[in-house]
């Protein structure tokens, strides 16, 4: 029986990168034989400007037959973010416990890191974003709109069970990779939420003995990914501070456009997500210049996802093939390929 995937191309360049993805995916499909069955779903700024809703009122409920979601980015001008976000991705995230964002970072070949040192193979780290909870919670407001007392609260919220559950998936993953976590943290005491963070990271460090880990300071962890990014191998961090993090290592590693993330329900109750970690790129739309490899990248984290590891990682392997070369890359990357180029590249490359 087919594996079937809901797609939501959403706005600006997402509709760009997602076509251009399902071109890549339909050839892995092919060479591999995987039965895989595509329904689009046009959840998007534009639908809300239409019909005053980014998606129907059983949007999730349709998508929860899912065994997969594939988003390309939501948000437009003219319609607030938050409006887009609390009506589509977020719900998605917290509604299906997709309580891992998984962001991995490289320097790939062909890519130049804006780091003078950094060469390909230098950086090679996964952000384990925490995806449900954290800053990003609905508990709060605004209040007294444009009088002299406004302002604006918004709790922060961290649990127990929110917590240990994305640090075990962190220090598991660390010991698959190079055995070695960093904590983003903020323990001074002046937030009191990550101290409760920190308690709890240790408590379970305890249970990985064979991981070597560590907990920096938000700020100073800012700063030495930028001044020695190859240290890293896992880090795991709040909402928002891997939200921050993410693209920091993202644009380290040469750009925003290559980078993938995993939104990932571990217990496999719920569908899990994949979408590039860059937005909706207004400046850029409808060109046909918008780099597709972070919905490629994110593509073979969901072929992985779906049990096919072999065709997730020739996906990859021909993405990475693909983009060595100036004429199959785009401009973000220093090359002078176009978003449809560089796919029927890597699709060729799929069935040679
Ligand atoms: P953005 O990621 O859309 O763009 C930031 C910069 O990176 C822009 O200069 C853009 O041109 C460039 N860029 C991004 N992706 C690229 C790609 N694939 N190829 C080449 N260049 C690329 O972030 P933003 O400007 O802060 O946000 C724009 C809109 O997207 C907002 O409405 C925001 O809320 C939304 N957004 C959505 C998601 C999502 O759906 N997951 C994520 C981030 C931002
Ligand atoms: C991301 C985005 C989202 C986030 C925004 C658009 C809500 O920046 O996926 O990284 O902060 O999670
Ligand atoms: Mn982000």
């Amino acid at each position: 029986m087919a594996q079937r995937i809901a797609v939501i191309p959403g706005d600006g360049i997402g509709p760009e990168v997602v076509e251009a993805t399902r071109t890549a995916l339909d050839a892995v499909a092919d060479v591999h034989g995987l039965d895989l069955a595509y329904d689009d779903f046009d959840w998007s700024c534009r639908r809300y400007v239409e019909q005053g809703a980014m998606m129907p009122e059983d949007g999730l409920d349709i998508l929860r037959e899912y065994d997969a979601i594939l988003l390309g980015a939501v948000g437009w001008p003219g319609v607030p973010d938050h409006v887009s976000l609390w009506g589509l991705l977020i719900p998605i995230r917290r509604t299906f416990r997709q309580y891992v964002n998984l962001r991995p970072v490289a320097v790939l070949e062909g890519v130049q890191s804006p780091l003078r040192d950094a060469r390909p193979g230098d950086v090679d780290l996964v952000v384990v974003r925490e995806n449900v909870e954290g800053e990003y919670s609905e508990i709060g407001g605004r209040m007294n709109r444009g009088f002299p007392d406004e302002m604006a609260v918004q709790e922060s919220v961290f649990t127990r069970a929110g917590v240990t559950r994305v640090v075990d998936f962190a220090f598991d993953l660390a010991r698959t990779r190079g055995g070695y976590l960093t904590s983003a943290t903020k323990s001074n005491g002046i937030v009191h939420t990550l101290p409760f963070w920190d308690e709890v990271v240790a408590e379970r460090a305890a249970e990985f003995p064979d991981v070597r880990w560590d907990a920096e300071h938000i700020d100073a962890l800012a700063a030495k990914l930028v001044l020695e990014p190859g240290r890293f191998d896992v880090i795991v961090g709040s909402n928002l501070f891997g939200d921050i993090l993410s693209d920091l290592a993202a644009a380290v590693a040469g750009s925003i456009g290559v980078a993938p993330s995993a939104n990932l329900d571990p217990t496999r109750t719920f569908p899990s997500m994949f979408e590039p970690v860059h937005g909706s790129a207004p400046d850029i739309a409808g060109q046909g210049t918008a780099d597709p490899v972070g919905t490629l990248w994110s593509a073979s984290m969901m072929l992985d996802h779906l049990g096919h590891q072999e065709a997730g990682a020739d996906l990859l392997a021909a993405v990475r093939a693909t983009i060595r070369s100036p004429a199959t890359r785009t401009r973000d990357l220093g090359g002078t390929a176009g978003t449809r180029e560089v796919v029927e590249a890597v699709a060729a490359r799929i069935r040679a």
